[in-house]
């Protein structure tokens, strides 16, 4: 695996599209945003599993709580820093349109992929940044913020993929970040699972269907 490259204060690792013929070079770019205490080779295994052949972005969060990579910082559990997070959203935005320029992929659609604290960023970034995210599988988000106005997510597709014995999220933040992406226009999959905050193979399989249906749709009907 190669080493991981800079840019505008994130490290990152990117790895470049597989696979030929049209379909494979309008595949969207993931963008894999990991949960604290993970980094940015965490993702690119399951990044590859979810979309064959896609480009993969992987940043690492640029803060660092007690060692643990996070993309923001909290005050306590599940209570975030709004100022920070802001702040951080835009340079992640900003870092996120320089990567796919530096790399050769400005020209495909980038659709998020996080996971908790990466979910939370995720969820923010299509808050703030409007038009960044063609799309978004966010596993055991929260309701990061809630800007006024909101934006214009008209058609967007968010999966939201939640766990119904999540000890770090209550189901209510669940069901009112659907509400407010669908409030924007977000075209919003919730998914509840009987499960805890951990990643399962559920969770993976469900994405990678949601994702081929909306972005391999030529192959997939062959
Ligand atoms: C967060 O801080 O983003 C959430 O509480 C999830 C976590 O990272 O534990």
């Amino acid at each position: 695996m190669q080493d991981s490259s800079e840019l505008l204060g994130h490290r990152y690792r990117f790895v470049p599209a597989t696979g030929a013929g049209q379909s494979a070079a309008s595949r969207p770019a993931l963008l894999l945003l990991h949960g604290t205490g993970g980094d940015e080779a965490d993702l690119l295994p399951l990044g590859e599993l979810l979309l064959p052949g896609a480009p993969l972005l992987s940043p690492r969060g640029t803060v660092s709580e007690h060692g643990a990579p996070r993309f923001f910082r909290r005050l306590a559990p599940g209570v975030f820093d709004v100022e920070d997070l802001v702040q951080r959203t835009h340079a992640l935005a900003d870092f996120v349109q320089a990567a796919v320029e530096r790399h050769g992929v400005a020209d495909r659609p980038v659709v998020a992929v996080g996971y908790s604290n990466g979910a939370n960023i995720a969820a923010s970034l299509l808050l703030l940044r409007p038009g960044l995210l063609a799309g978004a599988v966010l596993w055991r988000a929260m309701v990061p913020l809630e800007p006024e106005p909101l934006p214009d997510l008209t058609g967007t597709p968010v999966l939201l993929g939640a766990a119904r014995f999540d000890p770090l999220i209550p189901n209510d933040d669940v069901e009112r970040l659907a509400a407010l992406l669908r409030e924007s226009g977000a075209s919003v999959a919730l998914r509840w699972h009987d499960t805890g905050h951990g990643l399962t193979q559920d969770d993976v399989r469900e994405a990678a269907a949601w994702l081929a249906t909306r972005w391999t749709e030529e192959e997939s009907t062959r």
